[in-house]
């Protein structure tokens, strides 16, 4: 046991100077609770959350539960939250309103936020059946309001059940129309649409998991289109063929369906493309798709979509694909299987239910493209590296800069996030922040973009991020911009949330700038902290420590004799002092550098006290000896 002990503190920091080598993959910071400020709330018990619902005001949150909504206040944490319970017009018990009847008993399974405020749609699934209800979550208890226009979606999906996790998109068109997807091998497996006009998937016997439904608003409402995301298991068992492939789908909103005996309301204008992951030279290849984040442009065809994948290998990878390169695929693909050029029509249909019978039965053959829809400009993954991700968030344009600049966050199977900088050619780990004091599923997380707020949900707990925290990243000019984070600058004396002026170079966190810009001064490298003087007992040990603010820097200790380096992964660099002596005695500077930026981060003279001082001390040493071994193993 002490063996194995001691072999793991031996080899511990040899391996993590092996894997130090790709620096620039791993997160340059590391953010806990001790270095940001972190609210954490408790989520009401057993009511395991399935969305996180933001509302104008910064500090407000709605949790959706399984049987409720919880409105939070994070500027008043200590109150309760607000319950706001679901009463399903259907269940309302006649002689006392404001109660259910017992056998009522729902699943929340789709919560969308309409434009106007306050205003949700929601649905709620027992294992026969599924109602739905608008709610104003303005009034102090909320009833199901009456849309007409939502009577058709209430109606047609009364008998369907709602599976869990399912993404879904409500087009609020003159009918509107609820687009959900049904995961799994099941019959009916794919997209299905609730409205005035049922349409259900064709039958297949494949197994398909949805990860993202995409709403192409079009100015043209013929034109408008519904895209879905999922994972296909791969019926090829082939030793070189991976478990899951990726598509993308897309069906139009104003499809009805075919004619009698072929296609009856089922799709006759949905197609689907391969996705394709991964790079060429290194034979990376990414197959199983995760979840989807899209980034909505100006002019739809520019639309995102940042799709997060893994590989048997344990490795991530982010793709970007553009809703043009889809629709490219979609209008100009040969179809797969077809020999020849087979006619099937491309564009969205006004009256699908009078498409000829013969045009019917070349889509029922061919509704997938040969070729694969590649990443946005045939780049490789944006990111890819050792990380098991689980969910992705994409913040498009970070306020009033021009640049291209994206932020990303992932979330990371031990309940850790990761903030990702991201412009067409490069990308770089911001940092880790670490939400939970302990490992925990992430349920799901959600960016308030003008706040910089990031809310983070496990099981039980809700925590808010601040995510531009950029006092954290150092008191020179140098450190803000080495921290390369887009919500950040330098105005001068302080690292401050960017606005307009404030000093950032994004594009290689080149520092140079500080010193080239005469408004911003170059700071003096002298070290800003206090200078510690220690008085320590003949042969007795002692800990030197140096913060390690930067994963990226290298941390050197200074000191008479020798010089000694440091492992940027861990949280400090410690140096021992085994046995003070008088050739022990002097100056002793912890000194990082970082691309070509070097300054003092420790410093500390170290002097031999006469004999007669204290002995006691010597036991301390010695719990704060086993108090930092116990912490680096854990
Ligand atoms: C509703 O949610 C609870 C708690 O997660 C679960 O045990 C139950 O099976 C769900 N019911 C249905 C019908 O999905
Ligand atoms: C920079 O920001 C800090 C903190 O907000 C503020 O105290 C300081 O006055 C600002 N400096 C300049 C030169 O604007
Ligand atoms: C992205 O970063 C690269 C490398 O530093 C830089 O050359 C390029 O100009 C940047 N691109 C954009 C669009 O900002
Ligand atoms: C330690 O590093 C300093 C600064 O890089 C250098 O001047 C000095 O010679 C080094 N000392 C030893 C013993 O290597």
């Amino acid at each position: 046991m002490a063996l194995l002990f001691l072999t793991l503190f031996v080899l511990f920091p040899c391996l993590s100077s092996l894997t130090a080598a790709t620096a620039t993959l791993s997160q340059r910071m590391t953010f806990t609770d001790r270095e940001t400020t972190m609210k954490r709330l408790p989520l009401p018990g057993h009511d395991s959350p399935v969305e996180i619902l933001l509302e104008g005001e910064a500090d407000t949150v709605i949790i959706a539960g399984k049987k409720h909504l919880n409105s939070f206040n994070f500027q008043s944490p200590q109150k309760t939250p607000r319950e706001i319970r679901v009463l399903w017009t259907e269940c309302i018990d006649d002689k006392n309103p404001q109660q259910l009847k017992a056998d009522c008993n729902y699943n929340i399974t789709v919560v969308h936020q309409r434009e106007e405020a306050n205003q949700v749609f929601l649905c709620g699934t027992n294992s026969k059946e599924t109602l739905c209800c608008d709610m104003n979550l303005n009034e102090q208890q909320p009833s199901c309001l009456s849309f007409e226009k939502m009577d058709d979606i209430k109606r047609s999906i009364r008998k369907f059940v709602i599976k869990e996790g399912e993404p879904y998109a409500l087009v609020d068109s003159p009918d509107s129309d609820l687009f959900i997807t049904y995961s799994g091998s099941q019959e009916f497996v794919g997209i299905h649409k609730f409205g005035k006009h049922r349409v259900v998937p064709a039958r297949h016997n494949k197994e398909q998991h949805y990860v993202g439904l995409v709403h192409g608003r079009q100015t043209e409402p013929l034109n408008s289109k519904v895209y879905a995301f999922y994972r296909e298991k791969n019926s090829d068992k082939g030793v070189s063929s991976g478990m899951w492939l990726p598509f993308v789908t897309r069906v139009c909103t104003a499809d009805r369906g075919g004619r009698k005996n072929i296609l009856q309301f089922s799709w006759t204008s949905q197609m689907n493309a391969r996705l394709f992951c991964g790079d060429e030279d290194s034979k990376q290849y990414f197959s199983e798709l995760v979840d989807v984040a899209t980034v909505h442009a100006k002019q739809w065809l520019d639309t995102r979509v940042y799709a997060l994948f893994r590989n048997e290998w344990g490795m991530s990878a982010v793709c970007v694909y553009t809703i043009q390169d889809i629709e490219h695929i979609f209008t100009n693909s040969p179809l797969k299987g077809s020999e020849g050029t087979r006619y099937r029509p491309r564009e969205c249909d006004a009256d699908s239910t009078q498409i000829p019978q013969e045009v019917l039965m070349v889509i029922e053959k061919h509704s997938e493209m040969e070729q694969w829809v590649q990443p946005v400009n045939n780049a490789g993954p944006l990111l890819s590296n050792h990380h098991s991700y689980t969910h992705i968030q994409v913040h498009g344009s970070p306020s009033n800069s021009d640049s291209h600049n994206t932020v990303l966050f992932l979330s990371l199977n031990n309940g850790g996030v990761h903030k990702v900088m991201q412009n067409e050619s490069q990308t770089f780990v911001i940092a880790e922040y670490q939400p939970f004091n302990h490992r925990a599923h992430i349920v799901s997380i959600r960016l308030h973009p003008t706040s910089k707020k990031l809310y983070v949900s496990s099981r039980n707990e809700l925590v808010q991020l601040n995510v531009a925290n950029c006092a954290h990243y150092g008191d020179s000019c140098e450190l803000c911009v080495l921290a390369r984070d887009p919500y950040c600058g330098w105005n001068g004396t302080h690292c401050i949330p960017e606005t307009h002026g404030t000093l950032q170079e994004l594009t290689q966190g080149n520092h140079a700038i500080c010193a080239s810009t005469s408004k911003y001064p170059a700071p003096s490298k002298v070290f800003r902290g206090s200078k510690d003087i220690i008085q320590l007992p003949p042969k007795s040990k002692y800990f030197l420590r140096c913060p390690v603010l930067s994963h990226h820097a290298q941390y050197t200790w200074l000191h008479p004799g020798s010089n000694t380096s440091c492992s940027s992964r861990e949280q400090q660099c410690l140096l021992l002092i085994d046995s003070m002596g008088p050739e022990q005695a002097g100056t002793y500077k912890c000194v990082s550098e970082e691309m070509g930026y070097s300054r003092v981060s420790a410093h500390y003279q170290l002097r031999l006290e006469s004999k007669a001082a204290v002995r006691s001390s010597v036991s301390m040493v010695w719990l704060c000896l086993m108090a930092v071994l116990i912490k680096s193993l854990s």
